[in-house]
């Protein structure tokens, strides 16, 4: 979800319509605004889209100076006008927008219900407003303070309220809230883009502590009510066009084609020139540390996960370490046999998936050495690991991700790399040759984008496809499920990844005449068994689409259409193959009509568990 505030000379409503928009893609089932104006409180809310409660909002409704907003992604409660935030209390002299979830939410909502509170909405977040009406005793600040005491789980909340008209309060627990600091004006928002339009000056808020925010100062404190001394101020770099679709007319096609240069910023500075060596000063790792690591766990979800697949295989290759990896909602809830040699590493491009950050935290209190990799600056995972290694991806907006999944191979390429070497277990030979390959991915993605006329022909023929398949073994088997996982989230036709050599065991039942099947076949020690595969489904009339290297001439020979993707060391095919199958699945959702940079039931940031 996505919030916003504002206090200051400003007409509120511009200010808050303005930033929600920019969050839309952290979520958006419904929307709402609530603003206070000449002593009057006022909420306006409606499902769907921004543009939705725009329509509502009549002229000169949600005036004034001060307000919040918030775009909601639903968890308690379906998308509906009641559900949407702001909630308020009963009395109407509150409003409260929140992200995360708020976990012993019914037990409140019993106490409160005694005691004669009303409640609208099905929502875990409107029982903070009435608790809020119930602890209420003229300071708002302490009642904030209270209210954070009574409330269990993930939350960032900011309130508005009638009796304190220059003032709202933040609060932060788990979830990410931020202060931008203006002359004269400012704001609070769940992601700076809401706000860069207006200040590049912001404060991170911890977790536990809440922001005092008036339009000529902002006080931050602790959940005892302690002022919190030295607070730094993070001014944000990144130009507000980084942020924008640039041209594109989605977002997703616009990232899909930055990875040239995101790959490139992030190598850029990791390779000693001579490519003798990984240079990540962000690591300062003793030799100690590095010999007696003993076993990896990578932890992520999605497409992070599948990053993380990849660099299971390349890490045990390059540097024999055994490696696991872990889907974050599972390894929270197993018990990991880990040893004091465990490193753990986090994958999640924003930076804030709840399950993730979850996994991390038990991790450490395990006692275990944290890595993490991520493509925010600032973030929570980034800023609770022990060690940081960031993508420089660039904001990613499409839900679908894509250039912050090839940047995270690239990061762990580098990661097995430099450990491969100064655990000796990686000649120097074979270190050089795989960092020359790695030095000339940038180019090599700019030649594959070449395939998208081909790639959005395909798309067009399968658009109407029930069911396609996705088969490759060892990292082409990594690569079937990023691909399938691509087509199901934004095309929604039903995609399935096999590893090849598995499909006789079962799903070769499902092919048929016709069914769309794309084999990859990168894996030059691979290739013959994958090419029996291919063989196998082309014998029950399955159309095949195979992806190899060019050069392939044998490939022709067994499947109905080849896309040739630019030679590179087969360890490092994902970065390139990855590319058409992302391809594949935009140009299937354009054919088919889906809100490619929205698709239903998704959301880019999943702050809940
Ligand atoms: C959401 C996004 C996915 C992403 C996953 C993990 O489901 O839609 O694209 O892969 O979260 O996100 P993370 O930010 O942790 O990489």
């Amino acid at each position: 979800c996505g919030i916003v505030g504002y206090v200051g000379p400003r007409a509120v409503r511009s200010v808050i319509v303005d930033g929600l928009r920019k969050l839309e893609y952290r979520g958006y089932d419904s929307a709402g605004i609530a603003t206070l104006d000449s002593g009057v409180l006022r909420t306006v809310k409606s499902v769907g889209r921004l543009s939705n409660l725009e329509e509502k909002l009549a002229d000169g409704e949600a005036g004034g100076h001060i307000g919040i907003g918030h775009t909601r992604w639903a968890t308690h409660g379906r998308p509906s006008d009641e559900n949407a935030h702001p909630h308020q209390d009963c009395s109407g002299r509150f409003a409260i927008v929140h992200n995360g979830i708020i976990e012993n939410y019914l037990s409140l909502r019993e106490e409160l219900l005694a005691r004669g509170h009303q409640f609208k909405s099905e929502t875990d977040t409107e029982v903070v407003a009435h608790l809020i009406e119930e602890l209420y005793k003229g300071d708002l600040f302490q009642t904030m303070l209270d209210v954070a005491k009574r409330l269990r789980g993930a939350y960032a909340l900011v309130v508005l309220a009638k009796d304190h008209p220059d003032t709202l309060v933040a609060v932060r627990r788990s979830s990410p809230i931020i202060v931008g600091l203006g002359d004269g004006e400012n704001f609070v928002a769940s992601d700076i883009p809401a706000i860069l339009s207006y200040t590049r000056d912001v404060y991170v808020l911890e977790d536990g502590e809440l922001a005092v925010v008036r339009a000529d100062g902002v006080s931050i404190h602790t959940f005892d009510g302690e002022p919190v001394a030295g607070k730094k101020v993070l001014h944000v770099t990144w130009d507000a066009v980084a942020a924008e679709r640039g041209g594109y007319p989605h977002f997703m096609l616009k990232e899909i084609y930055e990875q040239p240069r995101a790959i490139r910023d992030t190598l850029t500075g990791r390779i000693a020139d001579d490519l003798s060596r990984v240079t990540l000063p962000e690591l300062s790792w003793s030799d100690d540390f590095v010999q007696s690591m003993d076993r990896v766990h990578i932890v992520a979800c999605g497409t992070s996960w599948h990053a993380g697949l990849v660099g299971k295989a390349v890490m045990e290759k390059l540097t024999r370490i055994p490696v696991d990896v872990e889907i974050a909602s599972e390894y929270r809830y197993r018990d990991p046999i880990e040893t004091a040699g465990t490193l753990v590493i986090v994958i999640s491009q924003s930076g804030e998936t709840l399950d993730t950050l979850a996994a991390l935290r038990d991790a450490k209190a395990r006692g275990r050495h944290v890595l993490a990799i991520t493509n925010v600056v600032g973030s929570s995972v980034a800023r609770e690991a022990d060690d940081v290694i960031i993508t420089w991806a660039g904001p990613e907006i499409a839900v679908a991700s894509t250039k912050a999944y090839t940047t995270q191979l690239v990061v762990l390429y580098l990661l097995a790399v430099y450990l491969g070497q100064r655990r000796g277990t990686l000649e120097d030979g074979t270190a050089k040759q795989i960092l020359a390959a790695l030095a000339e991915l940038p180019m090599a993605a700019e030649q594959v984008l070449d395939t998208a006329p081909q790639v959005e022909r395909f798309a067009r023929e399968w658009a109407d496809a029930r069911d396609t398949f996705f088969i490759g073994r060892g990292i082409d088997y990594a690569m079937a499920l990023e691909g399938a996982l691509k087509l199901k989230e934004i095309s929604y036709i039903h995609a399935e990844a096999y590893a090849a050599g598995e499909l006789k065991h079962g799903t070769l039942a499902l092919i048929t005449e016709g069914v769309p099947v794309i084999a990859l076949a990168t894996q030059t020690d691979l290739y013959e068994k994958t090419l029996s595969n291919i063989k196998e489904v082309k014998a029950r009339d399955a159309f095949v689409l195979g992806v190899t290297f060019a050069g392939d001439e044998e490939m022709r020979h067994s499947v109905d259409e080849v896309l040739y993707v630019p030679r590179t060391l087969p360890v490092l095919a994902p970065v390139i193959t990855v590319i058409p199958l992302q391809l594949l699945a935009y140009y299937a959702a354009v054919a088919r009509g889906n809100d490619v940079d929205k698709p239903r039931n998704l959301a880019k940031s999943v702050t809940v568990e």
